[in-house]
């Protein structure tokens, strides 16, 4: 066999929302698509806004350059994310803290890179987004779980008794997939505080793209204002609607001492991972359309249609802050039987194990609103057995 262990063992725990993709395909093809409510997918549903293709035509009837250029990416586009940031966070970015990336998952995988030595540890709060594991691995690097708290809050005392000699970073996503929790401005001040007490230097990466996604008003804190020992990882593949075109930035901060040697290994890292640099054309559309981003009202009215709806059929669900997703505690602690049950009624959604907690599904608003709306007695029908399987 060709395929190295390595992948076989991961393709096979990778496979969730694999598995909920072709269900989805077989079903529509039984059924018909317009009775099957497919929430699985955090795949922008939508255009990317006017301003961004506005951008993009300009950018393109300019004919800017198509070639090679410096691995971190273009230096007039850097300076230009290194102004934006330094307007966010009061820090003193330069063009120079800054690597344009293959999204957010290019950004993550280059910083790793950069860092990890075999063996070497990275801490994740759970429940996460599942790929962090593969990117760990990827680079030799070992996982260690902490288990967040009940509000799905970090547990910065968890988070400290898993810290070795070994421990290089801790992975944060805030806004959070699939949680849709935002981590407080004190939780991450008593983070910051736990690696500066430290003997040895452990970074927070900080995954970010669903920052702009917010919903009644919330804010986000500023994970680089609050964290000393802190890179940021983002992207416009979920503010913009861009997932496809792979454009983000990994963004390290001036308060690192050795903020320049990282960057100039993450600068090799990103053109060694077969990366080079971030696609040229996206780059320039950015700098002209940094903080563009969809209507986060379409996908807040979602949220209150789905969470209305399903607390009516009986759901504990609890409305989520931030992103597009809804994390619902499945009425049965078996989720992957309950996912099951939910299918059989066609509606398509990822269960809690895909992301390292039991119990829960995930519903992505990615899905049409007439969808979200069509599947609310489907929903209630599957509760509904439940009761009844209970009550025998
Ligand atoms: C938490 C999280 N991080 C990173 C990514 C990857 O994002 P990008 O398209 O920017 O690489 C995703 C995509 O779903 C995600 O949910």
């Amino acid at each position: 066999m060709s395929v190295a262990n390595t992948i076989k063992e991961q393709l096979e725990r990778a496979s969730w929302i694999r598995r909920m993709f072709e269900e989805g395909i077989r079903m529509k093809a039984e059924r018909g698509p317009e009775n099957v409510y497919d929430f699985t997918l955090g795949n922008p549903e939508v255009e990317p806004p006017p301003a961004v293709l506005g951008a993009l035509d300009r950018v393109v009837a300019e004919r800017r350059p198509h070639g090679y250029m410096p691995n971190a990416g273009f230096p007039a586009v850097r300076e230009r994310v290194a102004y934006k940031l330094s307007e966010a966070t009061g820090l003193p970015y330069t063009a120079d803290h800054i690597l344009m990336t293959v999204g957010s998952a290019g950004a993550i995988n280059t910083f790793l890179k950069a860092i990890l030595d075999p063996g070497d540890e990275v801490i994740v709060p759970m429940p996460c987004f599942s790929e962090y594991q593969f990117y760990v691995t990827n680079h030799a690097g070992k996982m260690v779980t902490v288990e967040t708290t009940r509000e799905f809050d970090l547990d910065v005392e968890g988070i400290a008794h898993a810290i070795t000699p070994r421990t290089r970073a801790i992975i944060l996503n805030s806004p959070h997939n699939p949680t849709g929790v935002i981590y407080p401005a004190s939780t991450l001040a008593r983070l910051s505080k736990l690696i500066e007490s430290l003997d040895h230097p452990v970074t927070v990466i900080s995954d970010e793209p669903y920052r702009t996604l917010i919903y009644d008003g919330a804010r986000m804190p500023e994970t680089a204002a609050l964290v000393s020992r802190s890179v940021v990882c983002n992207s416009w593949s979920k503010s913009a609607a861009l997932a496809g075109e792979r454009i983000g930035y990994l963004a390290i901060s001036p308060r690192i001492p050795e903020w320049n040697e990282l960057r100039n290994a993450c600068t090799f890292t990103n053109r060694i991972l077969g990366f080079i640099n971030a696609p040229a054309i996206w780059q320039w559309v950015i700098a002209e359309a940094f903080d563009i981003t969809v209507d986060v009202g379409a996908y807040q009215e979602k949220r209150d249609l789905l969470c209305a709806g399903l607390a009516a059929s009986g759901y504990q669900v609890r409305k989520p802050q931030a992103t597009f997703y809804v994390f619902v505690p499945t009425p049965i602690e078996d989720d992957i039987r309950f996912i099951g049950l939910l299918a059989r009624e066609g509606v398509l959604a990822v269960p809690g194990a895909g992301f390292g907690r039991r119990g829960y599904m995930r519903l992505s608003l990615t899905a049409p609103k007439d969808v979200v709306v069509r599947s609310i007695p489907a929903f209630a029908r599957v509760m509904e057995t439940v009761r009844a399987r209970r009550a025998m």
